[in-house]
C-alpha cells in the first residue's frame, strides 16, 4: 500500500463540512500511476445533497482527466470501520472497477478489501450489453 494514502485521507478529513452529523471523513484515491486525489464530506441544510468524501475525492479525480485507480482509503474517527455506502461503492464500481478500499479509523483500526466483496453482483455496463431494446 501507498504509505502515503491514510495520511492524505487523515490530512483531507480536516477540510470535512459535517455541522449536521458531526461525523468527518477524509478519502485519498490513489491512481495506478500512484497520483493521489483527496475529498472529504460536505454536507448541506438540505440533508440529500450531501455528498461523500469518496465520491468528491472520485469527481476531482475524474475531472482532471484521471481514469485508472489502484486503491482509495477512507478515514474516520470512529470506533468501527466506516465503509462506503451504497451509492459510493456503485459509482466507484464504475469508474475505478476493482480496487482496494483501505478503511482506517483515528482510533486505530485499519482494514482493507477489495470493491468486488463490498459490491457483490454489480449491475454496471455489462447488464446494458444484454439488453435487445426491443421492448422499450
Ligand atoms: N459519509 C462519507 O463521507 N463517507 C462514507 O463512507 C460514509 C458517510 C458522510 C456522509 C455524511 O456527511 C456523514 O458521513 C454521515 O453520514
Amino acid at each position: 500500500m501507498n504509505p502515503e494514502l491514510i495520511p492524505k485521507a487523515t490530512a483531507a478529513r480536516n477540510a470535512a463540512i459535517a455541522p449536521y452529523s458531526n461525523f468527518k471523513v477524509g478519502a485519498a484515491l490513489e491512481t495506478t500511476n500512484g497520483e493521489i486525489f483527496t475529498g472529504c464530506n460536505i454536507e448541506n441544510s438540505s440533508y440529500g445533497l450531501t455528498v461523500c468524501a469518496e465520491r468528491i475525492a472520485l469527481w476531482k479525480a475524474l475531472s482532471e482527466g484521471a481514469r485508472n485507480f489502484r486503491a482509495i482509503a477512507v478515514v474516520t474517527d470512529s470506533a468501527e470501520q466506516t465503509s462506503p455506502c451504497g451509492a459510493c461503492r456503485q459509482l466507484l464500481w464504475e469508474y475505478c472497477g476493482d480496487i482496494t478500499v483501505y478503511i482506517h479509523s483515528l482510533r486505530g483500526l485499519t482494514n482493507a478489501y477489495q470493491l468486488a466483496a463490498l459490491l457483490p453482483i454489480p449491475f454496471d455496463a455489462h447488464n446494458l450489453k444484454g439488453n435487445s431494446g426491443t421492448d422499450a
